[in-house]
């Protein structure tokens, strides 16, 4: 298995729609692997195919607490087929936001539908903070953040400090 580099907001390659898989092959379950020890690393609890730079319909999440077991989900082509007609507000981070967080409103209830690391098909129902994260993971699959979800005010301010540390870094790398 291999880290993979995270990409980091503003990157035009963070707003783009992946494409589907045609079938979860030895190259997607690579992938999925990889993304999996990515996301462990960084640490964070969820990570997209679009912010490795891979732009395809792959997401992982485990939002296991520490000391609990891991439960890694490893899906392609993720879909939510069912979402419930409540909200819930969670504060949410993103491993290409570094540092930034805030609080979204999503459903609380979906029943999604996805490839397994096994290519089968499976549906399963998830509540709660699980059910945020998989919301927001898709959401990376058609090039939305969770700062898409917030205000416009709000949104201007995490990405100026961002475009900020950016330039900070480009500096002190040359
Ligand atoms: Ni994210």
């Amino acid at each position: 298995m291999a880290l993979l580099p995270i990409i980091t907001a503003p990157d035009p390659r963070l707003k783009l729609v992946a494409s589907r898989v045609d079938a979860v092959d030895d190259g997607v379950r690579r992938l999925m692997d990889d993304m999996l020890e990515t996301m462990y690393e960084a640490p964070g609890v969820g990570l997209a195919a679009p912010q490795v730079g891979v732009l395809k319909r792959v997401i992982v999440a485990d939002v296991a607490r520490s000391g609990e077991a891991p439960q890694p989900m490893l899906m392609a082509n993720p879909e939510i087929i069912e979402a419930s007609q409540e909200r819930v507000m969670f504060e949410e981070g993103c491993l290409s936001l570094p540092e930034h967080f805030a609080d979204v409103k999503r459903h609380e209830r979906i029943r999604i539908r996805y490839l397994d690391r096994e290519n089968e098909i499976r549906e399963q129902d998830v509540e709660g903070f699980l059910a945020t994260c998989v919301q927001h993971e898709i959401d990376h699959l058609d090039g939305v953040l969770f700062v898409d979800h917030i205000s416009g005010l709000k949104r201007g301010m995490i990405m100026r400090k961002l475009t900020k540390l950016k330039k900070q870094d480009v500096k002190a790398d040359a």
